[in-house]
Order: C-alpha cells, then sequence, then structure tokens
C-alpha cells in the first residue's frame, strides 16, 4: 500500500555528498511508489535569526539542489514551508496541546540555550511543535529522520496520541521513524573527525568545482604510510576507502585495498584517484544545479506546482481539525 512521507529540511547550506548518499539517493527511490512530500523547513531556519538575503537564496540553492540529485516534482510534493499558511494555523492549534515542561526538556532546545544564551526564543522552544505540524499537516505514515530528530519525531506522535485522545478521534496517523537500515550510507568527512558536515572544511559539497574538490580531498588526513602487511586501517584511511565504495567501480577499490594489504600503497595515488572519481560523480550534478539556478521561471513553477499540491492536503487536514477542536 501507498504510504505517505515527509521529510524537511533547513535551508542551512548547500548539499554535501554525505546528503546526497544519506538521503537524497533514499528519496530517489521513495518517491517512486509513495505519497512524498520533501519540503524546505525556512520558517524553522528562523529560530537562529539569519541574514533575510541569505535565507531567500538559500531557499532558492536547496531546491535547486533537491531536483538536481533527482528529487521529481511530477511524483513527489516539493515545497517552501513558508508557502503553505495552513502550517501556521494547525501550528497555533497544536500549541495548545503542548506542555511547556515537555518542551524544555527537549534535548535539541538545551542544546541550542546552552549554546545560545541570549537567543532563547518561543520559536525555539516550539520548535518540535512546528516539527510535529510539518509531520502530522500530511498525515505522514513515515518520516525518515536521522539520530538527532528521533526525539522530535516522538514527540510528534504524543502530540497525535494526545489530540486523538482529547477529541475522541482516530484522526491523526503516529507516524514513524523510517529506518533506511543497510541502505543508508553513511558518508564520513576529509578530516577524521565523524560524519560529513559535522565541521568546517570536511565536507565536499555537490557545487564544489573539480579544482576544489582535487584540493579538498589532498588536505584530507593520512599519515606516514603503512610499513606491515594486513594492517587494520585507522579511521581517517578507511573513511577515505569508504567514499571511495561510493564513488568508484569495485575493482578500483579493490586495488587500492590490496596495495594497502601489501603496505605499498601511495596515499597520493589514492586521492587522485578519489578525487577524480567523486568529481566523475558530481559533474552532471553540479551542471544541473547551475542550469537550475540560471532558470528562474522554471524554479518559480516549481514552487508554484509543489504550493499547490501541498496547499491541498494541508487544507484537507486544517479543516479537520478545526471542526473537531470547535473552531469556525
Ligand atoms: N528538524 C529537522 C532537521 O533539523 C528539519 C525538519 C523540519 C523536518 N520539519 C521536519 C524533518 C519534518 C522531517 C520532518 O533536520
Amino acid at each position: 500500500m501507498q504510504k505517505t512521507v515527509v521529510s524537511g529540511i533547513r535551508p542551512t547550506g548547500n548539499l554535501h555528498l554525505g546528503n546526497y548518499y544519506g538521503a537524497m539517493v533514499n528519496f530517489i527511490k521513495m518517491q517512486e511508489e509513495n505519497r512524498c512530500f520533501f519540503f524546505i523547513a525556512d520558517w524553522h531556519s528562523l529560530t537562529t535569526h539569519p541574514d533575510p538575503t541569505m535565507l531567500h537564496s538559500n531557499v532558492k540553492n536547496v531546491l535547486a539542489e533537491y531536483i538536481a540529485c533527482g528529487l521529481d516534482p511530477q511524483k513527489a510534493t516539493i515545497y517552501i514551508q513558508s508557502d503553505i499558511k495552513e502550517i501556521a494555523e494547525l501550528y497555533l492549534l497544536l500549541n495548545m496541546h503542548a506542555y511547556l515542561g515537555e518542551l524544555e526538556k527537549t534535548v535539541s532546545f538545551k542544546d541550542k540555550a546552552r549554546k545560545n544564551p541570549n537567543n532563547v526564543n518561543a520559536g525555539l522552544l516550539t520548535y518540535p511543535v512546528l516539527m510535529a505540524t510539518d509531520i502530522l499537516v500530511h498525515n505522514a505514515d513515515f518520516v525518515p529522520v536521522g539520530k538527532d530528530q528521533e526525539q522530535h519525531l516522538e514527540m510528534t506522535r504524543n502530540y497525535a496520541q494526545r489530540f486523538n485522545n482529547k477529541y475522541g478521534t482516530d484522526f491523526f496517523t503516529l507516524p514513524q521513524p523510517f529506518n533506511f537500515g543497510q541502505e543508508l550510507i553513511k558518508i564520513p568527512g576529509l578530516d577524521g573527525s565523524g560524519k560529513m558536515g559535522k565541521s568546517e572544511g570536511n565536507a565536499i559539497y555537490l557545487i564544489d568545482e573539480p579544482k576544489d574538490i582535487e584540493k579538498k580531498v589532498k588536505r584530507a588526513l593520512t599519515d606516514s604510510g603503512v610499513t606491515e602487511f594486513n594492517q587494520p586501517k585507522p579511521d581517517y584511511i578507511e573513511n577515505l576507502f569508504t567514499i571511495m565504495k561510493v564513488v568508484s567501480s569495485p575493482d578500483v577499490v579493490q586495488h587500492f585495498d590490496d596495495l594497502w594489504n601489501r603496505a605499498e600503497i601511495r596515499y597520493g595515488d589514492l586521492k587522485k584517484q578519489l578525487a577524480e572519481d567523486i568529481i566523475k560523480t558530481t559533474a552532471p550534478i553540479r551542471s544541473k544545479i547551475n542550469d537550475i539556478k540560471a532558470n528562474d521561471e522554471f524554479l518559480s513553477r516549481i514552487i508554484e506546482e509543489g504550493a499547490d499540491k501541498a496547499r491541498q492536503s494541508a487544507s484537507k487536514t486544517i479543516k479537520e481539525v478545526r471542526k473537531l477542536m470547535g473552531v469556525r
């Protein structure tokens, strides 16, 4: 049976290789068989007061990147959160069922409040309510989430359940996390510090020029070389192999793995090959991104059509919720 899937991304920067292999390739598969909503969460990003002129261009960037990666506006509903005013209304209504005590205990809230004690605003506190709204407004069955968003999804289920109990209905579906499981490839960063994108300078962006990719790969953390046979690889070397496994052909990976095991590997050669294969993977995407960004008319049409479809779904929900709560 067809399932409803909702996923949002905050427009805070460009997509990198980690986003591509972590989410995009799976979204592309999901859109074939499910009722998918992929949106850009620009209201969410306001909690940290981004530069207004940057915000809009970031929204456009992410949208262009989504489409260049293969998200298909014909198959999925791709839209900008702030285009759907029904979301603002449902957010207001759901806020009546979100208790201060639980909001204050949210891990992401405590984190941000600790890091930015001068900007503990109400929007930040109710961030999980807005996220719950994004999900419930389409009555999602599944939400693909990373570890850091699991608590938000759990809160979403609580609000849905609480609402259903309060009004004696089963209107809201309780959304489940969608786990890509085996299929989820975690792309490490180039600095040996963990996931790509976590810290500055460890990510390769889909829009990076070939010469920048070469530079970044060249700078990736290595050591003075391996001298013994069949040694386990240190993390930062394993990371380069992990990236190689997704961008290079199996025999290339095998070749360098053999060299490693024979303690004959030259990191310069490994990096040269890796950079070349990353460039081969990203070049067609980069050229699509640039084409799309140069075509304002196309982008505007996509945005409008996506908003129309999202609004249709959202307005059905809000009508029902108004009725259940007794608002006319
Ligand atoms: N909070 C999510 C993040 O930071 C983004 C997001 C907003 C989202 N609304 C959503 C994700 C709804 C999934 C579903 O990554």
